[in-house]
Formats: C-alpha cells, sequence, structure tokens
C-alpha cells in the first residue's frame, strides 16, 4: 500500500486500462465514426416527429453532409390515396391490409436510406412512427447488416396535452392525410389513429443501442450510447430546438472610420464612422420597435433581446443600444482570409458580396480553386468557409435555443454562411449569397420547422410595421 496516495492521484495507466466494463466495451465498439448513419424517428403520431426530422435535415445538410429525409407517410400516400389511407382505419392492427400495405411503404422508405448511404450519402432520416421493439429490431438489423452503417433512434416523447394539441393542430391544418375533411372532423380522425398506435406502442428500451428520448421537445432529454458527431452535434442540436417563435434579425456591423484604421492599416479594431453610428441609431430604433411588436403579440411578457455580435468594435458599436448585454462571440468574426487579404480586404467590405471580383484580378489562380469546391478551398495561411460553418455550430445552436428575439451582427462572410442555413440554401453556395449594408434580415421560425425571411432596408425610412418608439435620450446620447 506505499505508493497507494500517488497511485490514486497520479493514476496507474496499467491498472485502469484492464478492468473494462461491458458499457466500456460497447462504447469502443461504437466510437469510431461509421460510415452512414440511419437517424430513425419513434413516437405515437402528432409527437412532432417530422418537425424534428426537418430541423436536423436542414442542420445536418448545413455542415457539409449529405442529408436526406424519408417519410414513411409520403411513401403510403404515393401508393394509396390519401383520402383512403389517412383515415384512422387504415391504422387499425386488426385490418390485416393494411398493415400488410404499412409494412411494404414502411420497407420501401427504409431500403431507399440504405440506397442513400450507398450511394454516398452520410445521413439519411427515417421518419416514421417506429413503434414497436420488434419493428426497430428488424429496422436495425438490416441497416447494420453490412457492417458499414449505425443507428440513432430519436424518440419524440409527449405527455403535455398544450404540447400534443399544438402538433395536432398543425399536422390536421397542413398534412394531405386531412384536406378532404373539416378540421373538427381531422381531429377527431386523428384522435382515433393516436388512440389505434397506442394500443400497440412499446418506448425505447436500453437494450436498444444509441438513442435520445426527446420530451416535450426538449423540456427534458435522455441520451444513451451516444458519441461522436451524435454527441458533439445533434444531441445539443436536439436539446436546443423547440416550437416556440421569435424573430432573429441578422444585419451586417456598421461602417467604419478610415481614420480609426491604426497603423496596420487594418479594419479589425476601427470604429464607427459617422455613417456607422447614423446605422446604430437605426438598428436601435428598428430592434426596439420590432421586439415591443412581437411581445404585445404574443402575449407574454417583455424580456430582453439576445444579442450575439463578432469581436469587432464596429459590431459591438452597433449594437450597443439594442440590448443591456451583448454576447460577443469570436466566431462571429469574419473568415480568414489568410496572406491573400491583407492591406485590401481585411475585414470590411462595402459591396453587398465579399469582393469576389477584386480577388478575380489580384489572385486569379487562387479564385479558379476557390470556384470550383468553395467549402473546403482553403484562403493560404487562413481559413476555408467549412471552418466559418464549424466555428459558427455553438452561436447557431445557442440561437436555436433562445426563446426571445435574437440579434446578430457580424460581416458578409459569417452572415452569409448563418443565412444559408436560415434560408435552407447549400451552404456550397453561401459565398454568394448577397446582403447588403444597412440591410436587417429578419428570420421567423415556422410551425412546420423551416424559416420565414423578410428585409428591412435601413437606409430608407424605417418601416418597422408599428408605431415607431423614439430612441431615449441617453441612448441618443452615447453615440
Ligand atoms: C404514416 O403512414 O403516416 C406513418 C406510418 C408509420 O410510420 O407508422
Amino acid at each position: 500500500m506505499s505508493a497507494g496516495g500517488d497511485a490514486y492521484y497520479n493514476g496507474s495507466a496499467e491498472v485502469g486500462s484492464k478492468i473494462l466494463s461491458d458499457r466500456q466495451l460497447l462504447r469502443e465498439q461504437l466510437t469510431p465514426n461509421a460510415r452512414g448513419l440511419i437517424v430513425a424517428m419513434v413516437g405515437l403520431p402528432a409527437r412532432g416527429k417530422s418537425f424534428i426530422s426537418r430541423k436536423v435535415e436542414r442542420f445536418l445538410k448545413w455542415g457539409g453532409n449529405r442529408t436526406q429525409t424519408f417519410n414513411v407517410g409520403k411513401y403510403r400516400r404515393d401508393a394509396v390515396d390519401p383520402e383512403r389511407s389517412g383515415k384512422s382505419d387504415f391504422f387499425d392492427n386488426s385490418n390485416s391490409d393494411s398493415v400488410a400495405q404499412r409494412m411494404q411503404m414502411a420497407m420501401a422508405a427504409l431500403a431507399d436510406a440504405i440506397k442513400f448511404l450507398d450511394e454516398g450519402g452520410k445521413f439519411a432520416i427515417f421518419d416514421a412512427t417506429n413503434s414497436t421493439v420488434a419493428r426497430r429490431q428488424m429496422i436495425t438489423e438490416k441497416v447494420t447488416a453490412g457492417g458499414q452503417y449505425s443507428i440513432l433512434w430519436v424518440e419524440a416523447v409527449c405527455d403535455e396535452r398544450e404540447v400534443v394539441l399544438f402538433n395536432m393542430l398543425t399536422k390536421v391544418r397542413y398534412s394531405p392525410d386531412f384536406q378532404h375533411m373539416t378540421e373538427e372532423q381531422a381531429m377527431q380522425d386523428l384522435k382515433q389513429r393516436i388512440a389505434n398506435y397506442e394500443k400497440i406502442y412499446e418506448t425505447v428500451q436500453d437494450s436498444e443501442g444509441a438513442f435520445i428520448k426527446l420530451f416535450n421537445l426538449s423540456s427534458k432529454v435522455m441520451a444513451n450510447h451516444c458519441y461522436g458527431r451524435v454527441a458533439k452535434s445533434i444531441l445539443p442540436f436536439l436539446m436546443a430546438i423547440h416550437i416556440g417563435s421569435r424573430p432573429i434579425w441578422l444585419t451586417r456591423a456598421g461602417a467604419g472610420s478610415p481614420e480609426s484604421k491604426g497603423q496596420h492599416g487594418s479594419d479589425r479594431a476601427s470604429s464607427l464612422s459617422q455613417e456607422g453610428q447614423d446605422f446604430a441609431k437605426r438598428l436601435a430604433k428598428f430592434v426596439k420597435t420590432r421586439a415591443q411588436r412581437y411581445w404585445e403579440r404574443s402575449g407574454k411578457p417583455q424580456e430582453e433581446t439576445q444579442v450575439f455580435t463578432s469581436t469587432m468594435p464596429r459590431a459591438v458599436s452597433s449594437a450597443r443600444c439594442t440590448a443591456a448585454l451583448i454576447d460577443q462571440r469570436s466566431a462571429l468574426n469574419p473568415i480568414d482570409k489568410g496572406v491573400l487579404g491583407a492591406g485590401w480586404w481585411d475585414v470590411e467590405c462595402a459591396e453587398d458580396v465579399p469582393p469576389w471580383k477584386e480577388m478575380d484580378k489580384r489572385h486569379p489562380e487562387f479564385m479558379k480553386q476557390f470556384q470550383q469546391d468553395p467549402l473546403y478551398c482553403q484562403f493560404p495561411g487562413g481559413e476555408r468557409y467549412m471552418d466559418v460553418v464549424m466555428r459558427l455550430e455553438s452561436v447557431l445552436i445557442d440561437v436555436e435555443m433562445c426563446t426571445s428575439p435574437v440579434l446578430i451582427v457580424s460581416h458578409i462572410t459569417t452572415l452569409q454562411v448563418l443565412l444559408a442555413y436560415f434560408k435552407g440554401i447549400p451552404v456550397e453556395e453561401a459565398w454568394k449569397l448577397s446582403l447588403p449594408k444597412n440591410m436587417v434580415v429578419e428570420v421567423s421560425p415556422t410551425e412546420g420547422g423551416g424559416f420565414l425571411s423578410e428585409e428591412h432596408d435601413l437606409c430608407l425610412s424605417i418601416d418597422v410595421g408599428g408605431n415607431e418608439p423614439a430612441l431615449d435620450s441617453a441612448m441618443e446620447a452615447s453615440f
């Protein structure tokens, strides 16, 4: 026992490495990233499975991964007219014909999901109820048969009446299954469909491998055997998403003053010019008015707008009067152009898109390479657009998590990447997106898991769609 104390605190590699629990062994087998992953939903109807699927698809695609959703309901409707297959008796487990048909559609969708991975896809989202252990076992066997792919179960568990009711209303309003019924008939029929599934439903068990259970759309989460990419990205994203609505405003930092560029002639430390200060005042007024309007309409007590800026003084000053607290993130700083931008494109760019034309004149060889692979082409000594995506992931998860209005003040290249997410534009095309100075893009979540976007030009008189409050004198005085 003489060396006990030291060994206890400093550790002994020899002892620890030999004691491997079953769980540790399983973990070591599961940790290497599989070539492809099936994210398979589990849950009764109207538990938000399709909402979660759409959100996850957008998020994974934005991360540069080939991702596709396979919705079994769509396969059913394509095969059997929704006027018949959308009715609750089609989901009656004692109706052997429809049970066989539903099984056939589910297997067709699964086969397509696996084919998608065979053809180079990275993530296939299998959007179905997958409500029994036996069904899930069969799916797991099919997915893992070749030893190349793994499966993650994402179970949506909802027992809060309001959340279920919200999901039911969204479903009857938008699903083609209910288009031929009145809202009242549709709600009644959907209740019966849910009752049919409840008779056979079994929650995911610990023995079923990797899973994430989301209770009432993220108020509580349980995760098992989640490693690698799933633990690092998918789990935090699933914990962040919710069905609440709030506006998210994205805008570029106000113009800097050339005199404040300092000895290096770089805009990194510059402060706002007169034009930039005027923009900041208009932005404060815009945010104040729109936030007020949002809170009045929501009927909830007003809370502070969540403000995220880059760490550039111009960006921070642009947002200074919009909230008491500003969350400065270096992840929102512009892409690092390495040696290529020095002296002419350090940070600020006046045009609506990055100065690609000028880049082409100065560095035509680089521009040629960049256009061939804009996501992975690296600015020599600097970053790739993909690096910007990776560093913005945590900001995006924070923004998804916010339940009150959000303002993001950043720069053209980073905003292009964020806009690709909100607008559902392939991230490889982000570099082309235009965002003029003095423009605010307002994005609002939709019930289906997407976003609507609207542009507000703050150069013009601020049309904020409500009564404009005046900036208070303390605000005015701070510029
Ligand atoms: C559906 O047909 O709408 C879903 C089928 C299922 O996954 O049970």
